[in-house]
């Protein structure tokens, strides 16, 4: 299939890409690189450097390339700055997503793979979360997602337009070649890592007074390939029908288990801070994941929190190692000239 991936230089979208290039689809990146890297689209993929709100670009796209279906990444992705601007994110994900739709209605496109979020229940009042829990977000970001997902249902009905949303829990981990890097960097496990790396001096932890185990918020994290590999099913059922899933591993950890993990995974002491609770964390976010394990025969290959934590390690390792051969390298070609 012709896909066309909006997002694809980001972190879950970079994996994407690769598995979806592996097994043989074509794929066009389109992303305006204001959170993604050049380098994270992989080779085979072909790169269209543009912005979701721009739909002069976007009807382009379409007319000069056979898209048959669409994966759409492409958003602003923090909680806490969601907060502080839901403008950016109303624009961003809401308007830019209906801009996408807009572009793929008039092009007789019609097949999308949504990115949404376990962000769209709020706090949730029964775990494991089911895709028919009540949605009542408690951040910005979570309502836009929300929003794309209502107005999915509403494109469907009147255009045709088939979707999978997929409402992914927290994604983790490394393939061989892409990770997770953003800067700044919000997300527990690539900070932990960083402090092991000698390259960030602690980790926050925000709320000790969670009514958990320890005290501190519990997460389901779910590997990164598997996020990807769910994608390509999402893309199998969008000839019958339109769907909402969650992705996530059913297994909760807390931040000390996350730290303590990483501990041994790394061999390295980290440091930590405690901080107070974030607005809008909830005590507990684990997903039910048994209807995609149903419906689709999805199942996560990456289980365990140690194997999730190692390759996000060893993918660290690696690139660390290549951006102090490229210094090297530039330095030495300095000092030649
Ligand atoms: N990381 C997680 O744990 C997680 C959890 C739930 C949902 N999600 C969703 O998954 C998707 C990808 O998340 P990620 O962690 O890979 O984030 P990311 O920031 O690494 O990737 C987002 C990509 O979208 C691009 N982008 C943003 N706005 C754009 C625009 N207007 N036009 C074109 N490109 C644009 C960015 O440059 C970046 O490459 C997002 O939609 C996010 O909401 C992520």
């Amino acid at each position: 299939m012709k896909i066309l991936v909006t997002g694809g230089a980001g972190y879950i979208g970079s994996v994407t890409v690769e598995q979806l290039l592996k097994r043989n689809h074509e794929v066009i990146v389109y992303d305006n690189l204001s959170t993604g890297r050049l380098s994270a689209v992989a080779e085979g993929a072909k790169f269209i450097e543009g912005d979701v709100l721009d739909a002069e670009k976007l009807a382009e796209v379409f007319s000069t390339n056979r898209v048959e279906a669409v994966i759409h990444l492409a958003a602003c992705a923090l909680v806490g700055e969601s907060m502080a601007n839901p403008l950016k994110y109303y624009q961003n994900n809401v308007i830019g997503s209906l801009r996408l739709l807009e572009a793929m209605t008039n092009a007789g496109v019609k097949k999308i793979v949504f990115s949404s979020t376990c962000a769209v229940y709020g706090e949730p009042k029964e775990i494991p979360i089911k895709e028919t829990h009540e949605t009542n977000p408690t951040s910005s970001y979570g309502e836009t997602k929300l929003a794309v997902e209502k107005a999915l249902r509403w494109f469907e009905k009147s255009y045709g337009i088939r979707h999978v949303s997929l409402r992914y829990f927290n994604a983790a981990g490394a393939s061989e070649n892409y990770g997770e890097l953003h800067e700044p960097e919000t997300h527990l496990i690539p900070n932990v890592l960083r402090v092991a790396l000698g390259e960030k001096e602690h980790v926050e932890v925000f709320g000790t007074n969670y009514p958990t185990p320890d005290g501190t918020c519990i997460r389901d994290y779910v590997h990164v390939i598997d996020i990807a590999s769910a994608h390509i099913k999402a893309l199998e059922i969008l000839d019958e029908k339109s769907e909402v899933f969650n992705i996530g591993c059913g297994d909760g950890y807390s931040v000390k288990e996350v730290i303590e993990t990483a501990e041994k995974v790394t061999g390295k002491k980290i440091k930590v801070i405690y901080g107070d609770r974030r607005t809008g964390d909830p005590a507990v976010l684990v997903a039910s994941s048994e209807k995609i394990q149903k419906e689709l025969g999805w199942k996560p290959q990456f289980q365990n929190l140690e194997q999730i934590i190692y390759s996000a390690w060893i993918w660290m390792k690696k690139m660390l190692e290549v951006e102090s051969n490229q210094l090297q390298a530039s330095q030495g070609s300095f000092h030649e000239t």
